[in-house]
């Protein structure tokens, strides 16, 4: 037997406001349409004013704990994926576990953009799997409104706020791919790509928070060409192939990536989730805003093998393969 990390229990939170194609059209010069064709996106959500990131993780986290029936005091680990956190210390975590009265274990912040949630699954299921957690809370959360250019219409249309959290249980597995829990986790990282898609201020560059910039052909290229790959290297490393999957749960930045992707795999539409029309690009946040939806509305059940990728600035990109 092999100690597993299994997912039991998804949340998520995303602030009231909507903001359409068309609210933004009165900004900048763009239109429905231009955006729709390009990106799929239709609206997004945008956190209020008084909402910050901590408070959009610690309302999906409490959400996660509920479905999987556990206390917070459960919980021994936090790991909160973020871009956009409260301050520039503590972590945003420390603030999730004192509000969910978690007073054991230990809490971090894990900053890798888009890729964010992948990036701390894979540290929960690491630290899970060597024994140093039982119980943790994975969360992707981003307020990304905060550090648009809102008068750039080639970035302030992609994105909105949001977040989704799973929680992770120690549990045993036999040591196949018929296991349930986490069955791989691939990360990568290749900085050379660092100012195609970044922010333009910082702590210790600018004293700034800076703005999203992106050239965003470049990172069109590098998703379809890296998350093909990625999703290969998932499947190869567990002796699967692209039918055993029942479902992919992709980064929610651009519905042709994603179409590429699932293209790649000889997916059916079916099988994809898809919240980028409603969502936009939600950064850490995309991955599990989705899941969550589709465990939510039924899609997903126990058993179900789901393949999540994600792809963000760095470069960083990365997949996870899990079987509920
Ligand atoms: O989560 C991290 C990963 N991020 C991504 O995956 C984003 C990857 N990139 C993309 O999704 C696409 O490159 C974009 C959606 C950002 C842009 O689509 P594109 O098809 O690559 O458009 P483009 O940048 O080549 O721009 C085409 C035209 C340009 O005008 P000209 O130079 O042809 O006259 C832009 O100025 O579209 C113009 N444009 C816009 N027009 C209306 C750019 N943004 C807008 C806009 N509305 N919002």
């Amino acid at each position: 037997m092999i100690r597993r990390s299994f997912l039991v229990g998804c949340g998520s939170y995303l602030p009231e406001q909507v903001v359409t194609n068309d609210d933004l059209a009165l900004r900048v010069d763009t239109s429905d349409a231009w955006i729709a064709q390009r990106t799929g996106i239709r609206s997004r959500h945008i956190a209020a004013p008084d909402q910050m990131t901590s408070d959009l993780a610690i309302a999906a986290a409490r959400r996660a704990l509920e479905a999987a029936d556990l206390p917070g005091e459960a919980v021994d680990l936090v790991i909160l994926a973020t871009t956009t956190p409260d301050n520039t210390f503590p972590a945003t975590a420390v603030k999730v576990q004192a509000a969910l009265g978690i007073t054991k274990g230990f809490a971090f912040d894990l900053q890798a953009v888009c890729s964010g949630f992948l990036y701390a699954l894979a540290t929960a299921d690491n630290f899970i799997r060597l024994g140093q957690a039982h119980t943790v809370l994975v969360i992707g959360a981003e307020t990304f409104s905060r550090i648009l250019d809102w008068s750039d219409r080639s970035t302030c249309v992609l994105f909105g706020d949001g977040a989704g959290a799973v929680v992770l249980c120690a549990g045993e597995g036999e040591g196949h791919s018929g296991d349930r829990g986490i069955l791989s986790t691939h990360l990568h990282a290749d900085g050379r790509h660092y100012q195609q898609l970044w922010v333009d201020g910082g702590v210790s560059s600018t004293g700034t928070v800076g703005h999203v910039r992106m050239q965003g052909q470049e990172v069109f290229r590098h998703a379809v060409a890296r998350l093909s790959e990625v999703v290969d290297e998932a499947l190869t490393a567990n002796g699967l192939t692209p039918d055993d999957i029942d479902w992919l749960v992709p980064h929610q930045a651009n519905r042709r990536i994603i179409d590429s992707t699932a293209r790649r795999l000889k997916l059916s539409p079916e099988k994809v989730v898809i919240t980028v029309d409603r969502h936009g690009n939600t950064s850490a946040a995309s991955v599990p805003l989705a899941l969550s939806e589709a465990i939510g509305d039924g899609r997903i059940q126990r058993g179900h093998l789901v393949l999540l990728e994600a792809m963000g600035g760095g470069f960083t990109w990365g997949s996870a393969l899990v079987r509920l």
